[in-house]
């Protein structure tokens, strides 16, 4: 099986912050899921650099507009390095062959007939670089931005999406988890209700030079968003690529609710006048307010993750994005639930258990894993509860519960804490005749230990690493798929431990 998933391409007019953070760590533990899966996985994201808003924010640094998208592109592509994101193609909409994607398949769209010449007047919201219908305005302003629209008057090219509207009707129809989770895909049949207008895919220069040119008008450079949402095929190398055989349709779109429109809309529309298959999921989440409200440059409340990564730690951060959010809805973020995630989930539920496992097998069993003796029902449970809580995870985890597959891990968790105090092996060192009762004990914490480490790789990474290493699992283990490193019984008595720091250090 093939799995390609993508983050949006970010614009480069701001630094990334937390928003675009965690859509890519959700790409990234995804990713990172399915090559444990075994599945051949491709892993995109990029960044988005034409349009008014890039030209306006270059404009305002003073610098030349490619000089300016090639360095945020770059701090896009170094924030990324910094947070371990396992991206496989990082694509720029800059590049030399997403130019000639562009224009390969506007002119082919041209040539069918699906891109016409008009005159167009209409309300424009500069911030958005779209027009608006009357309907569509709040308080005769611009949703999104509070600012009137301007009237402008031109004449454009327009893209024709009506021919396709009963084919999307029908296909969302179909498919019924196709944009998931289902409000949205309630939301796009909403906009489905009423008739589409044409899609104004042109921007004369004189207004607009920082753009593709249309392969058949000079004067003209594409919109904004067609150029954008191309950037998905350049990734695969469409059409001869043999990425694109391999990976096309099994996409997975990854977006916040922002973009949806373009992506539920457009995006397939531009697909199927293309003959191209449509992609096979849209996953749109939430967005994450700021206790303040909006996160906004203005408020100064922008949170930039690598700043937050530092100061916590990759992997809390990690942890609490996929913990904390529900896929779909909004979530608030605040550095104080944050500390308490760390400090309770992290430093004491996990942490502890790790430290206290690998401390009584020191102090009672050399630093060696042990070899179990005869089974009582507390330790079948416990084997029980480690399978179960695998098989938890591995459905919850690719349908986007993240927060219901990380809390079944930690009910895992609190059984072993219940277990080491149930079984109290400081009692059983004490008495010589138990000397089989305590390896069995102690081999079960640790066992349960390879379990967590297996199970925790795609979302923290490093500290699941750290996990299989402290348990002495040597390289041919470490790097067992899923599901078989998930079999009871996998770590070898008479294997080597070693001491190591503790992984989450308490927040004061
Ligand atoms: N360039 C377009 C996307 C083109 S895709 C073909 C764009 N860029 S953006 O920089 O504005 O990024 C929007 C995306 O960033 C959202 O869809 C989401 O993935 C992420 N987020 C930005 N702010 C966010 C929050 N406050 N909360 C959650 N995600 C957010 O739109």
């Amino acid at each position: 099986m093939a799995f390609y998933i993508t983050t949006p391409i970010y614009y480069v007019n701001a630094e990334p912050h937390l928003g675009h953070a965690y859509t890519t760590i959700v790409a990234d533990a995804l990713a990172r899921f399915h090559r444990l899966m075994g599945e051949e996985t491709r892993f995109q994201t990029g960044t988005d650099e034409h349009g008014d808003k890039v030209m306006e924010a270059a404009r305002k640094v003073g610098l030349p507009v490619k000089d300016f998208v090639d360095r945020i592109s770059g701090r896009f592509r170094q924030t990324w390095d910094g947070l371990q994101i396992s991206y496989d193609v990082f694509v720029r909409t800059t590049q030399a062959s997403h130019l000639r994607l562009v224009q390969d398949i506007l002119g082919r769209l041209y040539d069918q007939g699906d891109i016409y010449f008009g005159e167009y007047g209409g309300l424009y919201c500069f911030g958005c670089e779209r027009f608006y219908l009357e309907r569509e305005l709040e308080d005769g302003k611009c949703p999104d931005h509070q600012t009137p629209p301007t009237f402008i008057k031109e004449e454009n090219y327009f893209f024709r999406m009506g021919r396709h509207q009963e084919w999307l009707i029908g296909f969302i129809e179909d498919f019924p988890d196709w944009i998931r989770p289902e409000r949205y895909k309630n939301e796009v049949l909403g906009f489905l209700r009423e008739p589409l207008e044409d899609l104004c895919i042109s921007r004369p220069k004189q207004r607009l030079e920082w753009g593709i040119t249309l392969p058949f008008d000079e004067r003209y450079v594409a919109y904004v968003w067609f150029d954008a949402l191309l950037n998905y095929l350049t990734g695969l190398d469409y059409p001869e690529g043999a990425a694109f055989q391999h990976f096309w349709p099994s996409v997975q779109h990854l977006i916040a609710k922002d973009i949806l429109k373009p992506h539920a809309i457009y995006w397939p529309i531009m697909l199927k006048a293309a003959g191209i298959d449509p992609f096979r999921h849209l996953n749109v989440h939430g967005y994450w307010q700021m206790a303040e409200g909006k996160m906004s440059k203005s408020l100064g409340n922008v949170v930039e993750p690598r700043m937050l990564a530092e100061i916590y730690g990759i992997d809390q951060v990690r942890y609490f994005f996929l913990r904390e959010m529900v896929f779909g809805l909004d979530a608030t973020f605040s550095e104080e639930a944050l500390r308490t995630r760390i400090n309770a989930d992290l430093a004491n539920d996990l942490g502890n258990l790790v430290a206290r496992s690998l401390g009584m097998a020191f102090k009672y069993s050399q630093g060696v894993a042990p070899v179990p003796g005869d089974l009582e029902p507390e330790d079948k449970e416990v084997a029980a509860q480690a399978q179960d809580t695998a098989a938890d995870f591995l459905r919850l985890f690719p349908e986007l519960e993240f927060p219901k597959a990380l809390a079944r891990i930690w009910e895992f968790v609190g059984h072993l804490n219940r277990y080491i105090v149930a079984t109290a092996p400081w009692e059983l060192a004490k008495d010589p005749n138990a000397q089989p009762r305590l390896a069995t004990v102690l081999y079960h914490q640790l066992e349960g230990l390879r379990f967590l480490a297996a199970l925790l790789r795609p979302v923290m990474p490093t500290s699941a690493e750290k996990m299989a290493e402290y348990l002495g699992l040597d390289a041919s283990q470490r790097s067992l798929l899923f599901p078989e490193a998930l079999v009871w019984g996998g770590l070898a008595p008479g294997t080597t431990l070693k001491k190591g720091k503790p992984l989450f250090p308490r927040l004061e």
